[in-house]
């Protein structure tokens, strides 16, 4: 191919990609399926990867993100990113309508729109191409944070259709869907990280990211919602918003023109209730005056438009008496405070624990025994208690004061500076610490040892026949046959799985010690740069750090975990079974991130591979092997012979189906 069929090619495939993106992440209409796609933009990789003369930042191949880390710079706003007012009742926008009425003599139309609640983004396009993208900031400046943006896929880096202005802003919000978010923070618990308390907040804690490539991997979305220029084509807000859709931006569905107050009342009413349905996070409704002209005649206080307010919808509250916080010790020793309350409805479901995270928290409620507290869906999904009605106090309560000692071992917590958790230190004999470590090594990601359930471990841990992780290599068939409801049967497949896992590659082996701070992806890390435990255990922390992703607090973590001899000699003891501690680089090379993020079920039977071989490439290629289907699954890998139940759930949730030769190509 010459340079110039190259170039044809090249924005050919760049056209019909940008082109399946906005179908498929904005329109929800996909009309070429998954595996074409990627076809495609293999071409196009391969093509500039030999033209690189013909690079361009907002090629579709570059939505994957980089791994360069980024310091944001500060960029002034053209137009300040202000705020709204609020209002909460019906009475306060009857009282905006009688506002804006004295100060302009027309008929007022208002646009209704959805109030989503993630992070503002300040978008720029200069000839129909993404230039900037800002952060609010403080209003006046903002974070540079284009690399991430452009990872977004509903955000288009080329305009399609026309009569766009040469230059322009559009504004939105940055959001992370609930199922995401959901996904995310089970993550996040398995890799000891803390959880985000709401999609609003992983949302914005995403786009903040150094690193764009991660920020690629979290499935961030965004509606567009008020265009800015000196030059807009409409005359009109809505019609703005109708053309900035015709040319590729995510504009939501959901708005609505209304020609009277009473209608806005009634949209508002709508979404109350409508809300718990929708895949994103709102927490009101914005209302704007829809005529430009008006909005100018309106103009701006200091802070907000006088032409647009928001009504806030009510968080569901409720006030329930506390009986008393407990405190659940984990894995790695951290404790965690529980309120233990008056059972209580609240958002649809009964609550009667509420997380009080840490100490800080108790201490900033003030918490006192059988207090009559608030509690509040946080983000809508984890219940929190967000204040005492302190009238209600008897003189003499109790104040809660955080545990100075563990309350399974009794030994003294340690608080490490600058961490908000307080921990047991004494991790080898604590008993939920070791029964802990036992259950995250066992686990899917870990040794995937089979038919070791929570029970069992507490049962083999309470008659001293597994006292640590290295214990189960010296299990027998008569030390597990004895144990309640343990047949023949169960006891060969948890040997069987246990020989298994000999065989479980060295990061997964290290990602199974379960040291405090290193997840999955860190574990990969260091085992592909550091090669083995050996060099693990040498390294200095000069050396820990100079390997990516890992910082100060990783690397002081493993440090530490090798200087205690106890855990030394379980390593040790592991050594000595035969588990892997040194890289097979072969394997790691084989491994790719094709299906990352996917749920897939297997079902029927297949011409070339066994059901085990598919789950095998299914968790190489970074996806998940589940066995029943929800709304939840992705992918559906059929075989033949499927069940007609199994297939009218995939019918129901619509999900994508594959044949076992598909599945396989897609993953050449
Ligand atoms: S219009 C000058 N429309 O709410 C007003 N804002 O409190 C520009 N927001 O910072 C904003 N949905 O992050 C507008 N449909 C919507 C919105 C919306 C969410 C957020 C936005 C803004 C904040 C104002």
């Amino acid at each position: 191919m010459n340079k110039i069929e190259a170039l044809q090619r090249i924005n050919e495939l760049r056209a019909q990609l940008h082109t399946h993106n906005h179908n498929y992440y904005v329109l929800s209409q996909p009309t070429i399926n998954d595996f074409e796609f990627d076809m495609m933009m293999n071409d196009l990789i391969a093509l500039e990867n030999k033209f690189p003369e013909y690079a361009d930042e907002n090629s579709p191949s570059q939505r994957v993100g980089s791994d360069i880390n980024l310091e944001f710079k500060q960029v002034t706003h053209e137009y300040p990113m202000l705020s709204l007012g609020n209002t909460y009742s019906e009475e306060d926008v009857r009282d905006f309508e009688t506002r804006i009425s004295k100060l302009t003599e027309e008929k007022i139309e208002y646009v209704c729109e959805l109030k989503y609640d993630g992070t503002s983004i300040s978008l720029k396009y200069k000839n129909g191409k993404l230039a900037q993208a800002l952060t609010r900031g403080d209003g006046v400046q903002g974070d540079d944070v284009t690399a991430n943006v452009k990872t977004i896929k509903a955000i288009p880096l080329s305009l399609q259709g026309e009569g766009y202005p040469g230059e322009f802003e559009i504004r939105g919000e940055i959001m992370m869907p609930f199922e995401v978010f959901n996904q995310l923070n089970v993550e996040r618990e398995e890799q000891d990280e803390s959880p985000f308390a709401n999609p609003r907040n992983a949302a914005s804690g995403s786009l903040k990211m150094q690193n764009s490539s991660v920020v690629a991997k979290r499935q961030l979305d965004c509606y567009l919602y008020y265009l800015l220029g000196k030059q807009l084509p409409g005359k009109n807000h809505y019609e703005n918003l109708e053309l900035a859709k015709s040319w590729g931006f995510k504009i939501s569905d959901d708005s609505k023109l209304c020609q009277s107050i009473d209608e806005v009342l009634d949209y508002i009413k709508y979404w109350d209730k409508q809300r718990e349905e929708l895949p994103v996070p709102i927490d009101g409704i914005v209302i704007k005056v829809n005529s430009l002209d008006q909005q100018d005649e309106l103009g701006y206080t200091a802070k907000s438009p006088r032409w647009a307010i928001s009504y806030k919808f009510k968080a569901e509250r409720v006030a329930t008496r506390l009986n008393s916080v407990t405190y659940q010790v984990g894995r790695t020793g951290s404790i965690t405070p529980v309120a233990n309350l008056d059972a209580v409805q609240l958002a649809g479901t009964v609550v009667k624990r509420a997380s009080l995270h840490n100490a800080d928290i108790i201490e900033n409620l003030d918490l006192h025994l059988n207090d009559s507290v608030f509690v509040e869906k946080g983000g809508e999904i984890i219940p929190k208690i967000v204040g005492v009605d302190v009238e209600q106090r008897d003189s003499n309560a109790e104040k809660i004061e955080f545990i100075e000692n563990c309350p399974e071992c009794g030994t003294e917590l340690i608080r490490i500076e600058g961490e908000a958790n307080h921990y047991c230190p004494n991790s080898l004999l604590c008993p939920p610490q070791i029964t802990g470590r036992i259950e995250h090594f066992i686990g899917r990601k870990a040794m995937d040892i089979d038919g070791l359930g929570e029970e069992t471990i507490e049962l083999l841990y309470q008659q001293s026949l597994v006292k640590n992780i290295s214990d189960l290599y010296k299990l027998k068939k008569e030390d597990l046959l004895p144990l309640d409801r343990m047949g023949e049967k169960s006891a060969d497949r948890i040997l069987g799985s246990i020989k298994e896992s000999l065989d479980v590659p060295f990061e997964k082996v290290l990602f199974a010690l379960g040291i405090r701070h290193v997840g999955q992806t860190v574990a990969k890390k260091l085992a592909k740069s550091l090669g083995s435990i050996q060099a693990l255990k040498a390294a200095s922390l000069e050396e820990l750090v100079e390997v990516d992703e890992i910082g100060d607090k990783i690397a002081k973590s493993i440090i530490l975990f090798f200087e205690d001899e106890a855990q030394n000699e379980i390593v040790n003891e592991l050594i000595a079974h035969g588990l892997q501690f040194e890289l097979n680089q072969e394997e790691l090379d084989k491994q790719t991130n094709k299906l990352e993020g996917l749920s897939i079920v297997i079902s029927g039977s297949f011409k070339s591979h066994s059901r085990d071989e598919l789950k095998a490439l299914i968790e190489q290629h970074g996806g998940k092997n589940t066995s029943s289907i929800s709304k939840k699954t992705d992918l559906f890998l059929a075989g033949e012979k499927v069940g007609p139940s199994k297939l009218a759930k995939v019918e129901k949730f619509e999900i994508k189906t594959i044949s076992e030769e598909e599945f396989i190509a897609r993953l050449q």
